[in-house]
């Protein structure tokens, strides 16, 4: 039972569960609820009354739909929350989902990556209050948006409940709520425009410019890039998005979308369907965590998402078999631009630059780090084959540290490639250099060296390598 056949990603749920059902010989009935919670009960009750084992549901609304979860249970139906989770009811049994709350991050870190400077204008946009990954998405993007709003990379335009909790790291749920109520675009492509155009018609032109704007999924992207397009004030925006829907896919082939987050329907649908046979079967359910709907603690299986921009569009949703080439228009221009830019020699997507670069890094002989330094650079090494990273021995007794880095370049190669030495400490913040600070063991480590790089990279040359001094919290790739 899905949500409704108004939005594209549920479309392609059916399709998708069509097309794997077909392979595997299983009977299934697909119902949609058009986003109201009596339809969805009455999909539920009808499917019980057809003798169904296992019913999958999506609900429209998390804790409306509990009343239908309670229904199947009665009637000895399992249930499992696909993708939104049921709320306010013990009768779950099971879970399968995307890992929402990096989904979130995975926005928030796009924008934080696409920033330049001080005070960018920050418009934030949220899905349905009475859908839990809403929660689940704001949660993320706050984790990793929050401090660069502390720190003055952004500032917040157009929620004066975000803003008065811009210091609190932590949300609780209550307070995200708060939030959510300014800036909900009710997952509804309408409604996400006229709050956009809202927005835009209150705030002044100094909150315009180059923008920065969280839009929570493809198609409320879609609207609110179209608003803001339509605004002479706005030079540029970066806007996110998530579902890789073909109408997005092609704006981000345009450029009228600057990225989405790839949620592979397609092992929600795998995961979906064995956790259904395992039932039908008798089996034990392998669940691999477990998720709190407000009165239990659901067994859940979770997905990993990707990041998709202009850089990597055709690798993830073309080469990977997501969608065919042929939904889309302008993909031979991209693939020009990408060749043009390996011919460059510039691969900024994997390390930096695809050039042989050797890199010599100078450290404190006696400092206590140097071992963690070391290990460090192994692991870059073997991340980046391209590229060598030596650590050598600084003098010790010098007064002046950086005027003697460079007599030990100097001495070390007549042929340097590194134009300048930077010593960094975690969340320092020099021109070229990358705040470490969201680079912590839970946050974006995957990004971090690729990110690293580009923020060092200028004219396609990397001119420095910051090595923190705090190594405990980097894990490379
Ligand atoms: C889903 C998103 C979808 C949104 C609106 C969320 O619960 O996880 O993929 O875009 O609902 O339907």
């Amino acid at each position: 039972v899905l949500p409704t056949k108004d939005e594209p990603r549920w479309i392609q749920d059916q399709t998708r569960f069509q097309n794997k059902l077909a392979e595997l010989g299983y009977d299934a009935e697909i119902l949609f609820s058009q986003a109201d919670p009596s339809m969805e009960k009455s999909n539920v009750e009808a499917l019980i009354t057809k003798g169904v084992e296992v019913i999958i549901l999506c609900p429209h609304d998390s804790a409306a739909a509990a009343a239908s979860a309670e229904a199947a249970r009665d009637a000895g139906v399992t249930v499992i929350s696909y993708d939104r989770l049921i709320t306010d009811t013990e009768a779950v049994d099971y879970y399968v989902t995307f890992d929402s709350v990096a989904v979130g991050e995975a926005q928030a870190q796009y924008l934080v990556d696409k920033a330049e400077g001080n005070w960018n204008p920050l418009y934030l946009y949220a899905g349905a209050a009475t859908d839990n990954n809403a929660f689940l998405f704001f949660e993320g993007a706050w984790n990793v948006l929050q401090p660069k709003i502390v720190d003055g990379t952004f500032y917040i335009v157009n929620s004066s409940q975000a803003v008065e909790l811009q210091e609190t790291a932590e949300l609780t749920r209550d307070e995200m709520g708060d939030i959510i109520s300014q800036i909900t675009t009710n997952w509804d492509f309408d409604d996400a425009k006229s709050l956009a155009e809202a927005n835009l018609t209150a705030a002044s032109a100094d909150d315009k410019g180059d923008v920065f704007i969280l839009a929570p999924n493809d198609g409320t992207a879609r609207a609110i890039a179209d608003a803001f397009g339509a605004d002479t004030d706005v030079d540029s925006f970066v806007v996110t998005g998530q579902d890789a829907e073909i109408a997005s896919v092609q704006y981000i082939i345009d450029g009228k979308q600057s990225m989405t987050v790839l949620k592979d329907v397609r092992n929600l649908v795998d995961d979906a369907i064995s956790v259904a046979v395992s039932v039908v079967e008798g089996e034990t359910v392998q669940t691999t965590g477990e998720y709190d709907n407000g009165v239990t603690m659901v067994p859940a299986i979770q997905s990993e998402v990707i990041t998709v921009d202009r850089s990597n569009v055709i690798e993830a949703i073309i080469e990977s078999g997501y969608w065919d080439a042929s939904e889309f228009t302008g993909l031979d221009q991209l693939e020009e631009v990408e060749e043009e830019e390996e011919e460059a020699g510039i691969d900024l997507e994997i390390c930096g630059t695809d050039e042989e670069v050797t890199i010599t890094y100078v450290g404190d002989p006696v400092d206590t780090s140097k071992a963690a330094e070391l290990a460090t650079i192994e692991r870059f090494n073997e991340y980046c084959p391209n590229i060598t990273v030596n650590r050598i021995d600084g003098d010790p007794s010098t007064t002046d540290l950086l005027a003697s880095y460079f007599t030990v370049f100097e001495a070390e190669s007549s042929d340097l490639d590194v134009i300048r030495v930077d010593v960094v400490n975690p969340g320092v913040l020099a021109e070229h250099l990358l705040d470490l600070n969201p680079y912590t063991p839970d946050a974006q480590k995957a990004s971090y060296i690729p990110s690293l790089l580009v923020n060092n990279t200028v004219d396609g040359r990397l001119v420095a390598l910051p090595i923190p001094v705090s190594y405990t919290h980097l894990t490379l790739p």
